[in-house]
């Protein structure tokens, strides 16, 4: 089998990552250090794949970029995918090439929600599902997740509660969950359909952070019993996966053709049309060709999750790191650290040189939580923690 490089970084300027932007970093920590590691928005330094960088640099030789259309081999490779990485039936019909998840979200609120109407969240949450509802001027509903130690739990009562009082049309579920990388198990994710089904809410499982898997084992909702397979919508990407964001291409597989249809209305009324080329040629090499180097990406997040790890145990009294089943973007609790999570990123900013994400970008209920990326080789997460633990050391 061939072993895969995660040693040796991409030149980040090349594809003008936010992440590395100098101009974008100073304007959120003016003082930031000027050899700044930037640990905060979700994308890998990982090159991609080999297979797909051969893909794409033979299609951009090739030198044509025209108009295309969703290939019978793209649909093939999600059908092929989703069934042997996810046990998840899935059939060509199903399916709908899109623009991006967060643009799919905002698509299928202009299709069924109503003025009035709103959207359920368990928080916190990925910021940009309440804008998808606030950018179409509908309703955002919250039920703060229980922290049970380590883990985030389901409010059940309260869930059920808000559904039978408050008539939500909709909830966005993250599955698996960022910000913590909790993995719903399926007995959970029954309990939630089942849920959805009695009060009339259109379950929306959002399963982008399902292909790094550090423990556990993670249930699509595709695996739901049929009956609720009527009432689902899910939506993913290889994006987070394969380091493909910048693609801009993800998909719905939406099972009711009624739903379907409205979905697809709505994508025709905004004249959404032929895909993008590369991102369609690398979508299809992923999932046909990449799950070894999947693997391989997975197994190397494990190795710095096991670095940040003990840093945190060793390093950072007051820290706590959430159990985090998938993903590469550890959630950490600094609640009883002795300073606020605001002071905390601004002072690792500027003395440690250390970008990491800050709990307001999460919709409720992370006043005390940082952010951290493990997108990056051992040798920058090492040097990371190692700067970050002479600062905390200063702070004490
Ligand atoms: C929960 C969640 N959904 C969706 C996205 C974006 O997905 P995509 O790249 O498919 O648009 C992200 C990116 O961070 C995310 O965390």
């Amino acid at each position: 089998m061939q072993h895969y490089d995660f040693d040796t970084l991409a030149d980040r300027s090349v594809d003008h990552a936010r992440k590395w932007d100098s101009g974008i970093v100073h304007s959120k920590f003016p003082q930031v250090r000027e050899d700044f590691i930037p640990l905060w928005i979700a994308d890998m330094d990982f090159q991609a794949a080999p297979e797909i960088r051969t893909a794409l640099a033979e299609m951009a030789n090739n030198g044509a970029y025209g108009y295309t259309y969703s290939t019978d081999r793209w649909y093939n490779s999600v059908i092929n995918w989703q069934k042997t990485r996810h046990h998840a039936h899935v059939e060509k019909d199903w399916i709908t090439l899109g623009y991006g998840t967060v643009p799919n979200m905002h698509v299928l609120i202009q299709a069924m929600l109503a003025p009035g109407d709103s959207v359920l969240l368990n928080t916190p949450v990925y910021g940009p599902f309440a804008y998808a509802a606030e950018h179409n001027d509908r309703g955002v509903i919250t039920v703060p997740l229980l922290k049970h130690g380590l883990r985030y739990d389901l409010d059940w009562a309260k869930l059920e509660d808000v559904m039978a009082t408050q008539h939500p049309k909709m909830t966005f579920f993250c599955n698996p969950h960022n910000p913590s990388g909790r993995i719903w198990t399926a007995a959970e994710l029954e309990r939630m359909a089942a849920l959805c089904l009695k009060y009339h809410v259109l379950l929306v499982s959002d399963e982008v952070h399902s292909e790094h898997i550090m423990t556990g084992t993670f249930t699509s909702a595709l695996e739901l019993p049929a009956k609720y397979l009527d009432n689902l919508v899910m939506f993913t990407s290889p994006n987070k996966g394969f380091n493909l964001g910048g693609l801009k291409l993800s998909y719905s597989i939406i099972p009711n053709a009624e739903l379907r249809a409205a979905f697809r209305k709505r994508y025709a009324a905004n004249s959404v049309t032929s895909p993008n080329v590369p991102g369609q040629i690398a979508m299809t090499v992923a999932y046909e060709s990449c799950g070894d180097w999947l693997n391989q990406c997975e197994a190397y997040i494990r190795e710095n999750l096991r670095i940040t790890q003990a840093a945190i145990d060793a390093e950072f009294p007051g820290w706590e790191l959430m159990e985090m089943d998938s993903s590469y973007l550890p959630w950490v609790n600094v609640a009883e650290s002795g300073h606020d999570m605001h002071t905390i990123a601004k002072t690792m900013a500027e003395s440690a040189g250390v970008v990491v994400g800050i709990g307001d970008d999460y919709v409720a209920n992370a006043e005390n939580f940082l952010r951290l990326n493990l997108g990056t080789s051992h040798a920058v997460i090492e040097e990371a923690m190692t700067r970050m633990a002479q600062t905390w050391r200063k702070m004490q």
